[in-house]
């Protein structure tokens, strides 16, 4: 690799709504049913490679991914997590409309925080798209539309979209 990068993620959102599951589908191409609530928060360091179609000049990215927990108790933390980041990962529950609050909560938070002059890259994940018959579809749309940030259904089980949500952040960071 002639060319290298570090790039600092966050992932935040509700508990149970998947955050760790999409970092092990992505990390480790795995998924574990029985997976153990984050405590506190998780660290975790991913090797990723691109090729540039032009030059077929290989570049390294260096993922440095903080997992927070999504309980309640953990909430005062995100800070310290999301602070240092360049893109925030916000996750919901398709199947659970009570997650997308959360989810527009963390949003406001994180624009708060890029009011001053900060410049966070704010991604919304629908996560479970294999347990959702789009019950929720009208108001996520609509929420969609009103916060006018990227979004993407993903399914850690089954792996759907995880691939498309890191290759839009990689390709994202090397415009910038
Ligand atoms: P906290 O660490 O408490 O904040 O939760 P989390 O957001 O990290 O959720 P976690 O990854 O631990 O997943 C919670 C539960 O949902 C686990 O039992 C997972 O196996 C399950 N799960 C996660 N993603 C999916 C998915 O895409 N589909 C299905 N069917 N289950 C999922
Ligand atoms: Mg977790």
């Amino acid at each position: 690799a002639s060319k290298e990068a570090d790039l600092k993620i966050v992932l935040l959102g509700e508990s149970a709504v998947g955050k760790s599951s999409l970092v092990t589908r992505f990390a480790s191409n795995a998924f574990d049913a029985d997976k153990e609530s984050t405590i506190g928060a998780a660290f975790i360091v991913k090797k990723y490679y691109v090729t540039d179609p032009e030059t077929n000049e290989v570049k390294l990215i260096n993922f440095q991914i903080w997992d927070t927990a999504g309980q309640e108790r953990y909430q005062s933390l995100a800070p310290m997590y999301y602070r240092n980041a360049s893109v925030a990962i916000i996750v919901f529950d398709l199947t659970d409309i009570s997650s997308l609050t959360k989810a527009e909560f963390w949003i406001a938070e994180l624009e708060a925080y890029n009011r001053e002059e900060h410049k966070i890259q704010i991604l919304l994940v629908g996560n479970k798209s294999d347990l959702s018959k789009n019950e929720n579809d009208n108001q996520i749309s609509e929420t969609v539309e009103r916060l006018k940030v990227p979004y993407f259904k993903t399914s850690a089980k089954e792996g759907t979209g995880v691939d498309e949500l890191f290759k839009y952040i990689v390709d994202s960071i090397d415009d910038g």
